[in-house]
């Protein structure tokens, strides 16, 4: 399917683009600024300005491409009977978020298609946000970081990205984003013999900080590898507001979530339903919104862990002898709790805050036993597997201290490290005859079962996409 789209935005461009459209972006340039305060000046309503406008846009391009498909767009802001464009400066910006938050706006997003010269179909919709109170120093912050680049949008904000500042919204997310990617398929759809395209799915991983996630590369690579339509984004949620923002997100159609730190606790705790293993566990990684739009929590560690392990040593065994796992962080409970499921017939755990470790004693308390930080080389002549959780060893972090030459020749070392690829625990363990896995694989793994649900296809973890995570 091809379309022209009258418009220079690169998120409308986006929008088709996932959605298998073929798009060739050409701008119709036209004076909306007259254009609107004539309609205005003449009291039409606030429905049919940015209708008219995105009319204007599609009609000047398709009187120049007569044989294709044309779109224009348009989107205003109506806040108490008055009608907002894009701001114009950034002490406008600052004016309009002082008066939105709090309190309830309107988003008008107008699509109109054009074929030889004539309007063939149309759409607005209509979606109501409510912004957060703010302090003054949020509004502050918020305009410093968000100007200039916040300049093209008719609201002042760019809802993918700061999705926290709303407290309650009804509407869509494409429309917010500013088109209408549903009913427009459906119009496309009708009017072609083509295979039907698919409103595509949209996904994010969430947690804070979040630029380092390597998830939106992951799940990117197997959208385009698959050539399935959908998107993956990441964004940054501020702490007070995780809660209520996922539950925005999911309201506004957003498919599904990755949660990293430090939210995996309170992803378990928002959902409306939990999956046995992440209930377990004790956190989330994984979020699907059901079609009633309830949130399903699961957590997909364990499996990436053990998933990890039998691809890249598929003669270990996790029940022929102890295992050792070093720390009793997060990771450290959905390690026990994969080596538990697996069989591992006895878990020694230590942690440098033996209290810490003690607190994961519930997962099995027959099965772990607890051991001073400093006893961790005791143990090792009966070890068979042997798993780092902690982030010692890290590029930027202490080393781990730990000889391992009293560990059996043939058990099995994995870190969940994987930055650098090669820790000293793995060289160590290498030269002294081990078996070793290292830790971007379990990063891989993880994200297979999320993917599946979302996308509908079950991705491969190949030699490709983990050179690609490490780049
Ligand atoms: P994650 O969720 O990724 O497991 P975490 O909850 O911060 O991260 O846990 C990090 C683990 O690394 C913990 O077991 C931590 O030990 P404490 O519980 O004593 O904090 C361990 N760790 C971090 N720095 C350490 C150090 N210098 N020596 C020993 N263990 C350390």
């Amino acid at each position: 399917m091809e379309l022209i789209l009258a418009s220079q935005s690169k998120m409308r461009r986006h929008i088709l683009e996932c959605s298998n459209i073929v798009v060739t972006t050409v701008p119709a340039n036209i004076d909306e600024e007259s254009i609107t305060k004539s309609l205005i000046f003449e009291n039409v309503s606030f429905r049919d300005i940015p209708d008219t406008l995105a009319e204007y846009k599609a009609k000047k391009i398709s009187a120049k491409n007569p044989e294709k498909w044309v779109l224009g767009c348009d989107q205003v802001l109506v806040f108490q009977s008055k009608i907002y464009g894009k701001p114009a400066s950034k002490k406008d910006l600052l004016e309009r978020l002082q008066l939105l938050q709090g309190r309830q706006h309107r988003l008008i997003t107008a699509n109109v298609i054009f074929k030889d010269a004539k309007p063939l179909w149309r759409h607005v919709a209509v979606t109501d946000l409510t912004m957060h109170s703010l302090d003054s120093t949020e509004i502050h912050d918020y305009v410093d970081s968000a100007w200039p680049s916040i300049s093209d949008s008719c609201g002042g904000y760019y809802f993918e990205k700061t999705p926290h500042l709303f407290s309650t919204v009804r509407g869509n997310w494409f429309d917010i984003l500013g088109l209408s990617i549903g009913p427009i398929l459906s119009f496309l759809n009708q009017a072609s013999e083509k295979t039907p395209l698919k409103v595509p799915p949209i996904v994010a991983v969430l947690g804070h900080p979040i630029s380092h996630s390597k998830s939106p590369r992951i799940h990117r690579y197997w959208l385009n590898k698959n050539r399935l339509n959908g998107d993956y984004i990441a964004i940054d949620i501020p702490p007070k507001n995780f809660s209520n923002t996922v539950k925005v997100l999911a309201s506004v159609g957003v498919s599904g979530f990755n949660v990293t730190v430090p939210y995996k606790e309170s992803a378990l705790a928002l959902a409306d339903k939990v999956s046995p293993k992440a209930g377990k566990i004790g956190s989330a990684n994984t979020l699907t919104v059901t079609k009633n739009c309830h949130i399903y929590a699961d957590n997909t560690d364990a499996y990436g862990f053990m998933e990890n392990l039998r691809a890249l040593s598929p003669n270990w065994d996790p029940k022929s002898g102890p295992a050792l796992v070093l720390g009793a962080g997060g990771a450290a409970r959905a390690v026990l709790f994969s080596l538990i499921e697996a069989g591992a017939p006895k878990i020694y755990l230590c942690n440098r805050t033996r209290a810490r470790a003690e607190e994961l004693m519930g997962l099995s308390s027959s099965l772990i036993d607890v051991i001073d930080w400093k006893d961790r080389e005791l143990w090792l002549p009966e070890i068979h597997t042997l798993v780092n959780t902690t982030s010692l060893g890290m590029i930027g972090k202490p080393a781990l201290d730990i000889n391992i030459s009293k560990l059996r020749k043939n058990a099995l070392v994995t870190d969940l490290v994987y930055s650098p690829l090669e820790t000293d625990l793995l060289r160590n363990a290498s030269r002294n005859g081990c078996h070793v896995v290292g830790g971007v694989g379990m990063l891989l793994h993880q994200a297979v079962p999320g993917f599946e649900g979302w996308f509908g296809v079950r991705p491969n973890v190949d030699e490709e996409i983990e050179r690609l995570v490490l780049e």
